[in-house]
């Protein structure tokens, strides 16, 4: 497809252990369009984080395909970048908020470029005025934003994001879903974004994967056709919004 960005076809991951193997995911076919946000969603151990490793050419597939813009994936594709969970360690504590969101590309261009990078980032996540502190002076919330600010200044096609608001309080993960919401209008850069709250899968995407079972299978697509922009308020009491979350919720064997 002209405008897809990955597609995986019958992807599976199948570890070695001491004595004998272990599969992850299998069967995984998934596509990922242009300015797409794909949410996928699963209960813990189902294989999410191996699967977006598997994307970002982390952890290459033992079965099927990945292709990237129609090539097949061989080690970390052009322009995707990966948003971790962990932000304390994924940030480095010795350097100021600009320095850690110039990390990935202070080696590859102009101070000046660099610097103008950083600010055009900083202001995407409403921390311009933090540059010069230290992540270990900023709320939990704002060094979540230091990392995506981070990603940003790549100017990625893709992100990559592993439960990346699962450590942060309700307020501040509302806030922070409706920024990247305004990012992908902003940027027009494609998401994929992993978590284990379906209410988060359903206001973000616009498409949600179900990961469910062992070894980890994508077992329903589901098309999320609320409007946009989405509103934390009224779009979560849409009686479409609370379909989305019961059907979901009765898929994954909640309900
Ligand atoms: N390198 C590895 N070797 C063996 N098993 C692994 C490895 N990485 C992950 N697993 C196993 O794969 C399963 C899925 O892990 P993971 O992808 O982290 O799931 P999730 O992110 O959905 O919680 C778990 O049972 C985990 O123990
Ligand atoms: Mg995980």
């Amino acid at each position: 497809m002209a405008d897809s960005v990955f597609e995986c076809r019958s992807a599976g991951i199948t570890l070695p252990l001491r004595s004998g193997v272990r599969p992850i995911i299998a069967d995984i076919s998934l596509e990922l369009k242009s300015a797409e946000f794909l949410t996928i969603v699963g209960p813990s151990g189902t294989g999410k984080t191996t699967l977006l490793r598997m994307l970002g050419g982390l952890a290459p597939p033992t079965s099927g395909a990945v292709l990237v813009r129609g090539e097949v994936l061989a080690g970390p594709p052009e322009g995707v970048v990966i948003v971790f969970q962990d932000y304390a360690n994924a940030l480095l504590q010795w350097r100021s908020v600009a320095a850690n969101v110039a990390f990935g590309i202070e080696r590859t261009m102009s101070r000046a470029q660099c610097n103008e990078r950083v600010r055009d980032a900083l202001n995407l996540v409403g921390l311009l005025d933090r540059a010069d502190d230290f992540p270990w002076q900023l709320s939990g919330g704002m060094q979540q934003r230091v990392q995506i600010a981070r990603a940003l200044a790549l100017r990625p096609a893709v992100m990559l994001m592993d439960e990346p608001f699962a450590a942060l309080d309700a307020m501040t993960k509302a806030g922070l879903q409706d920024e990247l919401l305004r990012l992908r209008d902003q940027t027009k850069v494609s998401f994929v974004f992993i978590t284990h709250d379906i209410e988060e899968a359903v206001y973000l995407g616009d498409r949600v994967a179900v990961l469910n079972g062992s070894p980890g299978r994508i077992e329903h697509i589901v098309d999320i056709d609320l409007p946009f922009p989405r509103d934390q308020i009224t779009t979560r009491q849409l009686p479409a919004f609370l379909a989305y979350r019961y059907d979901l919720h009765k898929a994954i064997g909640h309900a």
